[in-house]
């Protein structure tokens, strides 16, 4: 007797997961995997019995028992094959408007993963050299297992300091992280750690479940009436001044929504408690009565056919002749690329705890914020009380990632308004289906553009219209758009260019601030104009970048000069550790030996201006003090995320100083030692409060001169107790602004950056052209970091922030219904990176000997800029997937939108199986992360 496969397989895919919480219909079928188990007659080799379970999560496996009828007593070969095929469609149908939408992939997926289990049963027979009907093509040996794994192993390329340098000095040491070790026991304190205050009540809010409508009523009732609660508020107790209830830019975001909401997940009120519970309880208990409003707007498509945008006309930068440009071209492609929003999935949820003091309408507010001043800002505008009353402080947060740059404010005021009204202490920390319904995402992105280029394909003109998904509100998404307009040559030099900006305003939550702030949509126009157009001439796309790479004095489309430019440096060095060229002819034997599994390579530059676009934001504050016993407590703007800032501030006093770090301690970041600061953010945190630290530390340095030239011999606590013995003031202010910035956009004058962070990375991967599920084989990336101020922090923001980007490539896409419901809530649906996920070769090297002279201690900004070279991954597999097409004589480009899901990969790897299911209707464009 000969026993067949016992077969599963899991597919890295988010989509089956999704819905089943949300709704459950018969004809849901969600398919992550097929278990086959065959046995087959002896002698005859016929199929005596076989079981095919089609299963997602447990109670929904499917048993296909027609098409297991039907097999019995078949022989294995490619007409029962063919037969399997039909019977299946038959045995798993799947209704058009199913629940969790991908209809075709989900259909096309089971066919699939039978084709995988026949082969993988082929494979058997022919291991045990039993005589079949069928021979297995050698090309298809490998589509039945999985990706070829690896010991997984990684490198970390720096220079250490030179040998001369002082032991005390850290700048330039990677040394760890100052509270890497209290954050892996858990003692690291963070804002829902801080004790219960005395008193101290929780607050719940209540959101609205419509998208767009007319508020007609809101009964609280229910609620007060529970025991334990205190009490209920909404846009009514903010509406006779001194309240307020709105903020924002062009004040379009309401504490509590006034009348009407315009989003899912928009704030309609908060309950206040006794305690957590109490309060989520009873915020279920109150009763909104809505009336539905037209239209409901949910994707830039939508927002572009209603023309439903925040301002009349797009933002423009012009730069050159295009139309002279494009007269002169030797050929102009159109195209257009999409990417999908992003949540930023910080491990600290948004949270805020307001305590009165109870005189002069003194608060002090614990908010895990980027923004702490605007925290304070906003608070006394909504309470109509001065500044000088709120303090607000920030220990660490737990990731913000741009989410905690402005949309804190969603929580945090109707804490402080509870807190307020109710003179008691009030916490509230959204739970995470919350913080994904409340605080918005990354801005998805949609461009179309047309390039003129030379007969070798350099482009001479570019012709591009952005689109962002704003959301409801404007918040950042000015800033946003400028950003993605100044980032979309990414790096290459277009010397002719229009772009156009535009903001569409949706029926979502609103989006804003993550990593990379635009830039990375916009270079990945810039990503998809090579592609195009070495597909278009049929060239590598390496030869495309390489010639189009910018050079040192190139002026970018908004005029600014490249001074000191390694990207080139970036890219030579880049090819050569990543062994290009040899490991390209590699990938193409694979390929050529594989039929279902494909692999690919690509090389990604990249180039990211340092400066906050907005001219204001561009200044930092220091406070240093020093106590008696030779201890100084540093407090600056910025605010510690987990990305080293605070750890670098100490660094960079190390060297100002002179001292040791023990004696330097940074408590926490709060509004009463340094007033006015800006987010933390544009990745300039180290570059603006570490000039405003060394500036307080050198007026510092000064004072205590004299006491250490009269005594030489002394050490650093010997000088300061004499200073103070003397009446020497030793606490000092620290201020900066970066000199020589700001940009006209109307003009298209001056430099709206400082300078730029560069990089290459090359990503190599291996796509199953069956599941669409991939692997990535090896990344090396090339960074300069200028003068690294601690190059272990710095190599880590390179991989997390990789990391970050490969999920915002490949892995997560936020889903919503027609209606603005958003479906992704938590991880089940929602997949960010895994372990499994990193490369399994992760090669980092810290580009040698390039000082970076417009920044502290000639170091570079690393935090956003590293982001965007995960679109090498993205453009890997794009590679991939044109090997795969290419069997299949499918020639030339084609569409891939962001990101490169599981579905996406499987169903642009077009064969015989995807064939079975064609696209309904091509000319109905509907995205495919909004389903029913
Ligand atoms: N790293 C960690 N660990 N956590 C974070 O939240 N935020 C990123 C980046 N790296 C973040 C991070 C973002 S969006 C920015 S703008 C910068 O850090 C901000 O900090 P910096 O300016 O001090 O680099
Ligand atoms: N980055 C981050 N935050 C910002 C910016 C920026 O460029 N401009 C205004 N806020
Ligand atoms: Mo980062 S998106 O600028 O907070």
């Amino acid at each position: 007797m000969l026993q067949g496969a016992n077969w599963s397989y899991i597919v890295k895919d988010q989509y089956f997961y999704a819905y089943k919480q949300a709704k459950r219909r018969d004809d849901d079928i969600a398919i992550v995997n097929m278990a086959s188990n065959v046995e087959f007659n002896p002698g005859t080799n016929t199929i005596k019995d076989i079981s095919l379970a089609f299963g997602g999560m447990a109670p929904t496996t499917v048993l296909a028992m027609k098409t297991k009828n039907k097999l019995i007593g078949k022989q294995w070969d490619e007409k029962t094959l063919e037969e399997a095929y039909s019977s299946l469609i038959e045995d798993l149908p799947l209704n058009p408007s199913a629940p969790g939408g991908m209809i075709r992939y989900r259909r096309s997926l089971t066919l699939s993963l039978f084709f995988k289990a026949y082969l993988a049963i082929l494979n058997q027979f022919e291991q045990r050299k039993v005589p079949v009907v069928q021979k297995l093509p050698q090309q298809y040996q490998s589509a039945s297992s999985g990706f070829h794994s690896k010991i997984p192993k990684s490198s970390q390329y720096f220079q250490v300091v030179p040998a001369d340098q002082k032991d005390t000095d850290l700048v330039g040491r990677p040394i760890v992280h100052k509270s890497a070790f209290k954050q892996a026991t858990g003692e690291a304190v963070y804002c829902d750690d801080m004790p219960h205050f005395e008193n101290e009540l929780y607050l719940a809010l209540v959101l609205s479940t419509r998208a767009h409508a007319e508020i007609l009523s809101i009964d609280a009732s229910q609620a007060l009436a529970m025991e334990g609660v205190h009490a209920f508020f909404s846009a009514k107790d903010l509406q006779e001044p001194p309240f307020r209830n709105c903020h924002g830019i062009i004040h379009d975001d309401e504490v509590f929504a006034e009348g009407k909401v315009t989003s899912q997940g928009q704030v309609i009120g908060a309950v206040v408690a006794v305690d957590q519970i109490t309060a989520q309880r009873a915020s279920k208990l109150v009763k909104v009565e809505y009336k539905d409003l037209e239209p409901v707007i949910i994707t830039i498509e939508d927002a572009i056919k209603k023309k439903s945008f925040f301002f009349n006309s797009p933002k423009e930068i012009y730069q050159g002749d295009i139309e002279a440009a494009f007269r002169s071209a030797n050929h102009v492609l159109d195209g257009e690329a999409r990417m999908s929003g992003q949540e930023h999935f910080y491990l600290e949820t948004h949270c805020t705890i307001a305590v009165p003091k109870g005189e002069d309408d003194e608060m002090e507010l614990f908010c895990s914020t980027q923004n702490p001043s605007e925290t304070q800002r906003v608070t006394a505008e909504i309470l109509g009380i001065k500044s000088n009353r709120v303090v607000c402080r920030v220990k660490r947060m737990g990731g913000g990632f741009g989410g905690k740059e402005s949309r804190m404010l969603v929580l945090s005021v109707p804490v402080a308004v509870a807190a307020y009204k109710l003179n008691r202490p009030v916490r509230c920390m959204l739970d995470r289906d919350e913080d994904m319904m409340v605080s918005g995402t990354r801005h998805p992105f949609l461009g179309k553009y047309k390039v003129g280029i030379t007969k070798e394909g350099k482009i001479i003109a570019c012709d591009i219209e952005i689109y962002c998904n704003a959301g409801h509100t404007l918040d950042l998404s000015g800033a946003v758009t400028e950003r993605a307009m100044f980032h979309f040559e990414n790096a290459y030099y277009i010397p002719n260019a229009r772009v156009r900006g535009y903001i569409c305003k949706t029926n979502l939550p609103s989006n804003t601030a993550f990593r990379g702030f635009g830039g990375p949509q916009g270079m990945f126009f810039g990503e998809n104009m090579i592609r195009e157009i070495a597909s278009y001439l049929n060239k590598d796309p390496l030869e495309i970048s390489s010639i189009n790479l910018y050079k040192e004095g190139d002026k970018t489309h908004y005029n600014q000069p490249l001074e000191y430019c390694t990207l080139q440096r970036c890219w030579d060095k880049c090819l050569k550790t990543a062994d290009y060229f040899n490991r390209k002819k590699q990938v193409e034997e694979f390929n050529r030996q594989n039929r279902w599994k494909k692999r690919g390579m690509s090389v990604v530059p990249t180039k990211f201006g340092i400066s906050y676009t907005l001219l204001m934001l561009n200044q930092a504050g220091a406070l240093v003090l020093i106590y008696d016993d030779g201890s100084v407590l540093i407090s600056h703007g910025g605010t510690e995320m987990g990305q080293g800032l605070h750890t670098k501030m100490i660094q960079v006093a190390s060297r100002a100083l002179d001292i040791s770090a023990d004696f330097i301690h940074i408590a926490e970041t709060s509004t009463d030692k340094v007033p006015n600061t800006s987010a933390t953010a544009a990745s300039c945190g180290s570059d603006l409060n570490g000039m405003a630290v060394l500036d307080a530390c050198e007026t510092l340095r000064k004072r205590l001169e004299p006491f250490k030239a009269a005594n030489p011999k002394g050490k650093w606590a010997d000088w300061v107790k004499t200073a103070y013995c003397e009446r020497v003031s030793l606490s000092a202010t620290g201020f900066y602004k970066t000199p020589g910035i700001g940009y006209d956009i109307s003009k298209n004058e001056g430099k709206p950056f400082k300078y730029f962070t560069y990089g290459a990375a090359c990503s190599e991967v291996e796509i199953d052209c069956l599941t669409g599920d991939h692997q990535v084989l090896r990344t090396d990336i090339v960074m300069d970091l200028g003068d690294s101020l601690n190059p272990a922090i710095d190599v880590g923001q390179i991989e997390g922030g990789f990391m970050q980007g490969y999920g915002l490539f490949t892995l997560e896409e936020m889903v919503y219904s027609p209606t603005g419901t958003i479906y992704a809530r938590g991880p089940g649906v929602y997949k960010i990176p895994g372990f499994a996920d990193i490369p399994t070769e992760f090669n980092v090297s810290l580009l040698k000997g390039a000082p970076n002279k417009h920044a502290v201690y000639s170091s570079k900004a690393v935090g956003e800029p590293p982001l965007f070279l995960a679109s090498s991954v993205f453009f890997a597999i794009k590679e991939a997937i044109t090997d795969a097409r290419a069997e299949r004589g499918l020639k030339g480009t084609f569409k891939l939108d962001a990101p490169a899901t599981a579905a996406r990969i499987r169903m642009a790897c077009e064969d015989e199986i995807t064939d079975k299911f064609p696209e309904p209707d091509p000319s109905t464009f509907t995205p495919w992360n909004v389903v029913p």
